[in-house]
């Protein structure tokens, strides 16, 4: 029996790339390693069984119409799906596929990471030191804010913000969600559930924001809701770039209505919105959520099983989202 022929978008851990070989008979764009645009994108795919992507990778509803009828399944590296139009997939019978739970925990870390910074000025003592203006230990000196006893909002409780509120219960933080549904009692764990927006962002000191991409979300923290949170809030976001609002965001930071903002996500990645370079109370990362060497290998052979499934044995993907 021939391999099925596999397009992988991206670079990919070497364990990961090792078994991918062993069963596939792999393509990969010659060049950098990038995301791939329609154009890059479609002629690589001739000839292609499976597509192995990843966020940023352009499979939007036009680029799917004119995939080759030979592809079968797109699985992305990504719990995310924003780059991918699920409906167009779902009409051309290809079956989608992403890596849910086993980032859980390392995205989690980075939201409380980014609170942390947030919170303490980690950011700007870092930038002190390095540009060697440190006169020693003083007072009043970058004081932030003690998080024990603080209220942290989820908002978007899926897995990931389950993950954080278990951390923050054990910093002694009170933790309240806004989901569309409320969890059971077991999962819940304590937090308390806010059925509308108001209420659920009155009562956040830090907002940490788990929801995901596309139009539903898009610029969901805008001006009147950054107005709803308390004077002297926190902002963290680990989920898309697309769901805040940066103008409103940069206006808030800037005016001292909130105190910090922690982003790991843009929109327009890889560029960020110009406000934020000048913000001193902000915390910028690159994308780094799951980027552990655990999670990135556990994401791979997430990806490879759901390929297993459609290409190899013939059965349901274990993580098909269309
Ligand atoms: C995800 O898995 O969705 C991460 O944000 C990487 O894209």
């Amino acid at each position: 029996m021939p391999r099925p022929t596999l397009l992988q978008t991206r670079l990919l851990p070497p364990a990961v790339e090792a078994r991918a070989a062993r069963d596939y008979a792999v393509r990969r764009p010659e060049g950098p390693d990038r995301t791939l645009d329609s154009a890059a994108l479609l002629a690589a795919a001739q000839g292609c069984d499976g597509i192995l992507c990843a966020a940023g990778d352009a499979l939007d509803a036009a680029t799917i119409a004119q995939l080759p009828g030979s592809v079968r399944v797109i699985a992305t590296f990504s719990v995310g799906t924003d780059h991918i139009d699920l409906e167009a997939a779902r009409s051309r019978g290809i079956a989608v596929t992403n890596t849910p739970d086993v980032l859980s925990v390392a995205t989690a870390e980075i939201a409380m990471l980014l609170i942390l910074m947030c919170a303490r000025r980690a950011g700007e003592a870092e930038r002190l030191l390095r540009a060697r203006e440190w006169t020693g230990w003083a007072p009043t000196q970058l004081m932030g804010v003690t998080l024990e006893g603080k209220r942290l909002g989820i908002l978007g409780m899926g897995r990931i913000g389950q993950e954080l509120a278990r951390m923050a219960r054990g910093m002694g933080m009170v933790v309240h969600y806004r989901n569309r549904t409320r969890l059971a009692p077991q999962e819940e764990g304590g937090a308390i559930f806010h059925g509308d927006d108001e209420a659920f962002l009155a009562a956040c000191d830090v907002l940490s924001m788990h929801i995901p991409g596309g139009a539903a979300t898009k610029g969901w923290l805008n001006a009147a809701r950054i107005a709803a949170l308390p004077r002297g809030a926190i902002v963290v976001n680990t989920g898309r770039g697309t769901t805040v609002d940066d103008e409103a965001l940069c206006e808030a930071l800037h005016s001292g209505h909130l105190r910090a903002a922690g982003l790991d996500v843009f929109t327009g990645e890889p560029n960020i919105f110009e406000g934020y370079y000048a913000a001193p109370n902000v915390t910028l990362l690159p994308h780094l959520g799951s980027a552990t060497i655990e999670t990135r290998d556990a994401m791979g052979f997430r990806c490879l099983e759901n390929l297993d499934a459609v290409l190899v044995h013939g059965t349901q993907p274990p993580h098909r989202v269309a």
